[in-house]
């Protein structure tokens, strides 16, 4: 694995040829599977769960699955996602009504934490939640669904995101999610991400191999 990430977030896959289309976009060289868990409550869309998530690894998937939580409450599944084989476990803060113990669950399951913003949510929690995250995820869609705009003034938050990690000392992801694309992931990297995670843009193309080696050429 490179200091970039690109997650692939499988939300934009063909879901009738799950397991094949995760080990194409691995071997085009995605470093992590990026799946979206989505409950018709806390978004508006409905996706997939613990199940799917140990299909794929029964289906022989190594690399690190990094579950983003788009789902209220969210303490319960979190032992059935560590069981099913989740190495990271994202949450939203407004999902958790007692987020410190919820990060402390996923950890205690084995997993690694990660924490969400949605694009207009302050990120006053992480100011109390750093020491206890590896991840920290910054929408930059509103969640729900794949194939929307980038919105700009997330990169001034990443920014904000970058600096407070930076001053944490610890081995920390800054994740950006929603609209990532060729032609913008310099922008999100030079801003301070590290870790980018895109749908449309990779599974709505032909060559896979071709579009992550494209925005890797942009990554520098
Ligand atoms: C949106 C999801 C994203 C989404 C990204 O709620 O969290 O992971 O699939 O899709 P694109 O890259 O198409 O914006
Ligand atoms: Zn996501």
């Amino acid at each position: 694995m490179s200091d970039f990430w690109i997650a692939p977030s499988i939300l934009s896959a063909d879901f009738a040829r799950l397991g094949r289309e995760v080990d194409d976009v691995l071997a085009a060289g995605a470093d992590l599977v990026h799946f979206d868990v989505m409950d018709n409550h806390y978004v508006p869309n409905l996706t997939i769960g613990p199940l799917v998530c140990s299909a794929l690894r029964h289906h022989g998937v190594q690399a690190p699955i990094d579950v983003h939580l788009m789902i209220e409450p969210v303490d319960r599944i979190i032992p059935d996602f560590a069981s099913a084989g989740a190495s990271f476990i994202t949450v939203h803060p407004d999902a958790s009504t007692h987020l410190d113990r919820t990060l402390d669950l996923i950890r205690e399951s084995g997993c690694r934490p990660g924490l969400a913003f949605n694009p207009a949510t302050p990120l006053d929690s992480l100011r109390y939640a750093l020491d206890k995250v590896d991840l920290v995820l910054l929408m930059s869609v509103n969640p729900g669904f794949g194939g929307q705009q980038f919105i700009p003034y997330v990169l001034d938050k990443v920014k904000e995101a970058r600096a407070m990690i930076d001053a944490e000392h610890r081995d920390i992801r800054l994740e950006v999610d929603g609209g990532v694309k060729i032609d913008n992931i310099a922008a999100i990297a030079a801003a301070g991400a590290d870790t980018f995670v895109a749908g449309s843009a990779i599974f709505g193309t032909d060559d896979y191999a071709d579009t992550i080696s494209r925005m890797r050429a942009k990554l520098g």
